[in-house]
């Protein structure tokens, strides 16, 4: 057969793919005259590198149906994949709808490289522990590369993957790819130091341009059915229910411990949590932390969340101004709060301010009129509102900060002395 061997960089070398799709579709040459190789070049993990890959134009359109399967199939393990994909393209190019069947083995090739994905989003570690964590995993590299991004929004400080074929290292820029590393030693600092170096790849390299996002487009039903808060954290990263997660940097999931019995909702997370990824870390957190320690509890035994997973705001210099999340954002995030709190069973929900009243009750709430006292909710376990952290903050005098922080401390007494009962 006269055919073109094609040589890709690596197993998650999508733009490379896509240059050489385009040309060869554009030349005409048949799916089954391509064989498609991965073979890594020589400067792969050099800290800098050029390539030249072909220009040709787009013949194709791609329904977006489609074209969201393509980077999971991409980094999926059948070995025909490369060919599946480009046979797609070569239908659509001559105007003919792709067949059922092939559909079907696209979207069952994409759901099994998202389960691969989902299941490596869930052994990242929030953000709490700042220092160097270290993931050890099977997973392929090329998932493991799809998933780069995800994985500094779930955890936005440093940390390291090592599996048997790859190491990603971010440190909270940028990240460095490197190949498995062999031979860990049995100190972790070591291991990271080894790591670190072995890791030289970066955004100088061009082999490493352009690796295609695998995102796992979470619906009401897959929020339903997420069995943990690891799962349900892992699956808001990549959430779009409203337009707020444009703007925003990420998503930022309720963080905690997973048996607490006591939850604390408030509103959205606001400038600093939106960066640290984290909820209740600013300002409105430090009074919060501060407040429910002179209770008598303390932020580990608890989880901590909000109504909201993404930063509203209007930029104003350098500035972004906190707005306050509308009636279809709270209803469009409304999902992951109820699964949070399905899956925790806690006993007592505690409501900072009027949004997270609103979205736990389901209706109006003046929060003046239901705080200070346990408020019984549907499930059978107890409810109370209290005032946002962020209404002390904003009191214009001391007498009063001073009096409503004093009321503060005391509504989440009450909300603590209720886990005893
Ligand atoms: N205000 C909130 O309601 N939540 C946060 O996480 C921070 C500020």
């Amino acid at each position: 057969m006269n055919g073109e061997t094609v040589v890709l960089a690596t197993a998650s070398d999508f733009s490379g793919w896509r240059a050489w799709s385009r040309k060869l579709l554009h030349d005409r040459v048949a799916a089954e005259a391509i064989r498609w190789i991965t073979e890594a070049p020589a400067d792969l993990y050099a800290p800098f590198a050029t390539r030249v890959l072909p220009s040709a134009p787009s013949t194709t359109n791609i329904p977006r149906s489609l074209a969201s399967l393509f980077p999971a199939v991409f980094v999926s393990e059948d070995s025909d994949r490369f060919r599946l994909l480009y046979e797609t393209l070569q239908t659509l190019r001559d105007g003919m709808s792709v067949p059922d069947g092939l559909v079907r083995q696209l979207q069952e090739l994409a759901a099994q490289s998202r389960e691969r994905a989902l299941d490596l989003r869930c052994q990242m570690p929030d953000a709490r522990n700042p220092d160097w964590q270290v993931i050890r995993t099977s997973h392929a590299a090329a998932v493991i590369d799809s998933q780069a991004t995800a994985l500094s929004n779930l955890r936005p400080t440093p940390w390291i993957v090592i599996a048997p074929e790859r190491t990603l290292c971010w440190d909270g820029h940028e990240y460095r790819f490197g190949p498995g590393l062999e031979n860990e030693s049995s100190d972790p600092s070591e291991t990271i130091a080894a790591a670190r170096t072995l890791a030289t790849a970066g955004a100088g390299n061009a082999w490493w341009d352009g690796i295609a996002p695998v995102r796992l487009h979470p619906q009401a039903a897959d929020i339903a059915a997420s069995p943990s808060m690891a799962s349900l954290r892992a699956k808001a990263v990549d959430c779009k229910m409203c337009d707020l997660c444009g703007p925003a940097t990420r998503t930022v999931s309720g963080e905690g411990k997973p048996e607490a019995r006591i939850i604390f909702v408030g509103e959205q997370p606001g400038d600093q949590e939106d960066l640290q990824g984290r909820p209740f870390v600013g300002p409105a957190g430090q009074l919060f932390d501060r407040a429910l320690r002179e209770a008598g509890g303390n932020r580990q035994d608890a989880w901590i969340t909000n109504a909201v997973k993404h930063f509203k705001f209007v930029p104003k210099g350098p500035r972004r101004i906190h707005q306050k999340p509308d009636s279809t954002e709270i209803a469009a995030c409304a999902p992951w709060l109820a699964r949070e709190r399905e899956v925790l069973v806690p006993k007592v929900t505690v409501m900072l301010g009027v949004t997270g009243a609103s979205a736990v009750l389901g209706r109006q709430v003046t929060v003046s009129r239901e705080r200070s006292r346990h408020i019984p909710l549907e499930d059978g376990s107890i409810g109370l509102v209290t005032v946002h952290p962020s209404y002390l903050l904003r009191l214009p005098d001391e007498e009063s900060r001073t009096r409503e922080y004093t009321k503060f401390v005391t509504d989440l007494r009450m909300a603590i002395s209720a886990l005893a009962g």
